[in-house]
């Protein structure tokens, strides 16, 4: 089947084209992502009124260049997806409204797709990973270990109680003046700095389960920037990589950690084809795929990475998963609604 989606959660405008067959894996005939960064940049944070207002406005030519892309028309499709949550309301909202309306004009079916499914499924569309297998969702938005059963069935074994690791990132890069997007900044800074340097926390290492934080984390490293600060009077360069290396090593050590107890869990089901995958945008950076793949080896288990355009929000993933769950549920219809939140 060859299925349109449409992804529009976070600030991302996207629409893409996929065709699946049946079991795993599928072709994306085509992949448009329309980025709101610019828009939101002087306000230091994504402003929900502006991203609704600039997804509404930006769907229907993301559309029109998929199908240009994929050199289809809307006849051609067999069923419209779209992302109906979790994510900032109004953004959705405009999603969900501009799908119904090609499925009611075309009398395509519908299916509501939960963004985070979305991303679960992506190491399927990719490299045909069997179930099941170990997500770990690694994004600006979202941290969490998912054992992937099926199409629509995951377990969640654990992730942040406050701040995403992206966040942490961005906020740490904030702090010690380095640029936005604060994950290729940081990455960046901390080749040249001393990773020991600093002493800081690893917050919930002692706790047996898959649970992670990263807010006290930030914390320590304000307190860390403000007594250099206090002593000599600024941050040199050296500072700035000294704690980008301090932060970014503790952060890997964290991820790494869990990521093994998770694999502990996810062994014990005795999988036939194990496999490690990861998704988000945090995914980027070279330390943590290090570590993961360490882990990995550590259990013969398959390291899956999909390349960093499919990793980061894209509605190539969301056609994806409609076309993997329609075999298991029917299409939802036009009282299908928008939700902010929706654990999977
Ligand atoms: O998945 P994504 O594109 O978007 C959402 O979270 O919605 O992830 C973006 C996040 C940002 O916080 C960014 O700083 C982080 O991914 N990121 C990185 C790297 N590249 C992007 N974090 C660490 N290291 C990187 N190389
Ligand atoms: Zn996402």
């Amino acid at each position: 089947m060859i299925v349109l989606g449409l992804e529009s959660s976070c600030d991302d405008t996207a629409a893409a084209i996929v065709r699946h067959t049946s079991g795993a894996g599928g072709v994306v005939l085509s992949s448009v992502v329309v980025g709101q960064t610019d828009l939101h940049a002087a306000f230091g944070g994504v402003v929900p009124e502006i991203a609704a207002r600039a997804h509404a406005e930006k769907l229907d030519l993301c559309v029109e260049q998929a199908l240009e892309k994929a050199a289809l028309t809307l006849a051609d499709i067999d069923a419209i997806a779209v992302t109906a949550g979790p994510g900032l309301i109004g953004g959705v909202l405009s999603g969900v409204m501009c799908a119904k309306g090609l499925s009611a004009a075309t009398g395509k079916p519908l299916y509501g797709v939960n963004h985070l499914a979305g991303h679960a499924l992506t190491p399927r569309l990719t490299d045909n990973v069997a179930y099941p297998y170990l997500m770990l969702l690694v994004s600006g938005g979202h941290c969490q270990f998912l054992l992937v059963h099926s199409a629509d069935r995951f377990e969640r074994l654990g992730g942040t109680i406050d701040d995403a690791p992206g966040e942490a990132f961005d906020k740490v890069a904030r702090l010690i003046s380095l640029p936005q997007p604060g994950g290729p900044a940081i990455e960046k800074a901390a080749v040249d700095g001393d990773p020991k340097r600093f002493a800081l926390p690893r917050p919930l290492l002692d706790r047996p389960d898959c649970d992670m934080s990263f807010s006290g984390l930030k914390t320590a490293v304000l307190r860390a920037r403000d007594k250099v600060i206090a002593e000599k009077g600024g941050l040199t360069v050296q500072d700035q990589a000294d704690l980008a290396a301090g932060f970014q090593a503790t952060v890997v050590d964290v991820l790494i950690e869990k990521t093994r107890r998770a694999m502990a869990i996810y062994m014990a089901h005795a999988p036939s084809e194990p496999a490690l995958c990861v998704a988000g945008g945090v995914a980027a950076n070279t330390a943590i795929r290090h570590g993961l793949e360490t882990v990995s080896d550590e259990n013969t288990a398959r390291f899956i990475a999909p390349p960093l355009a499919l990793c980061t929000d894209n509605a190539a993933m969301i056609a994806y998963a409609a076309a993997e769950q329609s075999s298991l549920r029917d299409p939802d219809d036009l009282t299908l609604s928008a939700r902010p939140r929706w654990p999977l």
